[in-house]
């Protein structure tokens, strides 16, 4: 006897998966990261609220281009310091992945206003909206900036856990405002997770390569470019750690999903000083004008990261050559490295 044909599945709206416990909320949802998330959990059969700050075609045409967009993608305008714009695109969900923080390609001018108001104050204005809305988890985005710099009591040659903090005094004492508003924003959404019973888990991701699906370069791959396009500015010989921004979306998910998940998570997988990175990149793409070898300036290399934790919760990723070979072409194809303009190394990675 012939099967029985299977039944189509029907197509899911916001409203069906509101009842399936899958509406979520991404701030940020048109930044680099912001995007790729949204694309997964798009893949994934979830609802997506999704906040911007401009919310015209300019900002938006790459996320209504998605699959599933159509149906299961809602965009809000909403800005972190206005509470009332965030409790409204949260209001409904049942997760929230809070990963809007200004990450600016420029030096600042008013670190309060452009770094510490919005980083810090939007991400309680965030969690209070989340405590409103009895979402289940939330998942803040953090860095490694809020783990490795100069922590206090760390021995140099230990590798660098979920225990290391860096040292927020440190850092506001030479005026690195973008590590002290990740570490205060995500010590801040974990004690209240503590405080309130909220569940309130962290990523914090290394440097961000890949392909970017917003239209304008973002921050972490200004720094990819400035290698090939080269510039003015001397850069330290750090132990850069390195992950590709797809798994950084596959990451943020199952620390999502995973009922293991708990406080940080380093999402940290590769590293490579910014002199080996050179020799690999111009192993790879030879041809480029480059940064000169004698813009790196040395430094002494602590003890790397571990993604252990990560890992242990079922988390893989793509090698580093893969990253760099995807971010790279997509830079070539889309213009990236061939346009004129001058180029400059990202003020807020110098100083980290
Ligand atoms: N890329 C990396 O290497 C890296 C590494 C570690 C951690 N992170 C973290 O990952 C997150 C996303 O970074 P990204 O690399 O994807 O940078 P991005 O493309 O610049 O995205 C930043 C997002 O934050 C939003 N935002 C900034 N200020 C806001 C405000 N006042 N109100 C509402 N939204 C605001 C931006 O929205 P608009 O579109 O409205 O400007 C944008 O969507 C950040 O939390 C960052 O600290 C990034």
């Amino acid at each position: 006897m012939a099967p029985m044909p299977m039944p189509m599945p029907m197509p899911m709206r916001v409203e069906d998966n509101a009842v399936s416990g899958k509406t979520v909320c991404v701030t940020g949802a048109g930044g680099f990261i912001g995007s790729w998330l949204v694309k997964l959990l798009l893949s994934r059969g979830y609802a997506v609220h999704g906040t911007l700050r401009d919310i015209g075609d300019k900002k938006t045409a790459h996320l209504s281009r998605l699959d599933a967009a159509a149906d299961n993608l809602k965009l809000f305008k909403a800005d972190l310091l206005d509470y009332d714009t965030m409790a409204a695109a949260i209001a409904g969900c049942h997760g929230v992945f809070h990963v809007a923080t200004p990450v600016p390609s420029q030096k600042l001018t008013d670190p309060e206003l452009q770094m510490l108001g919005p980083a810090v104050t939007g991400t309680t204005n965030v969690l209070k909206a989340a405590s409103a809305a009895n979402v289940q988890r939330v998942v803040v985005v953090s860095s490694m900036v809020a783990v490795e710099i100069n922590p206090k009591d760390w021995p140099h040659g230990k590798i660098r856990d979920e225990n290391c903090w860096s040292d927020q005094e440190f850092c506001r004492s030479i005026e690195s405002w973008y590590p002290v508003a990740k570490i205060t924003a995500e010590a801040a959404a974990l004690e209240y997770g503590r405080e309130t019973g909220l569940d309130v888990v962290s990523l914090n991701p290394s440097l961000v390569f890949g392909p970017m699906l917003q239209p304008t370069v973002n921050a972490s791959n200004q720094f990819l470019i400035y290698f090939l396009k080269g510039g003015p500015d001397l850069i330290r010989d750090k132990l850069w750690h390195l992950v590709d921004v797809r798994d950084v979306a596959e990451a943020l998910l199952l620390v999502y999903e995973a009922p293991g998940a708990a406080g940080r998570h380093i999402c940290a997988p590769h590293f490579i000083t910014a002199r080996e990175l050179l020799g690999l990149l111009k192993s790879m793409y030879p041809g480029y004008p480059y940064i000169a070898e004698e813009s790196i300036c040395d430094m002494d290399h602590p003890a790397p990261m571990t993604s252990g934790k990560l890992e242990k919760l079922g988390w893989s990723c793509r090698s580093l050559r893969d990253t760099i070979t995807d971010a790279v072409d997509f830079c070539r194809e889309a213009g990236f490295l061939e346009d004129g303009a001058p180029c400059r190394f990202p003020p807020l990675l110098n100083k980290i």
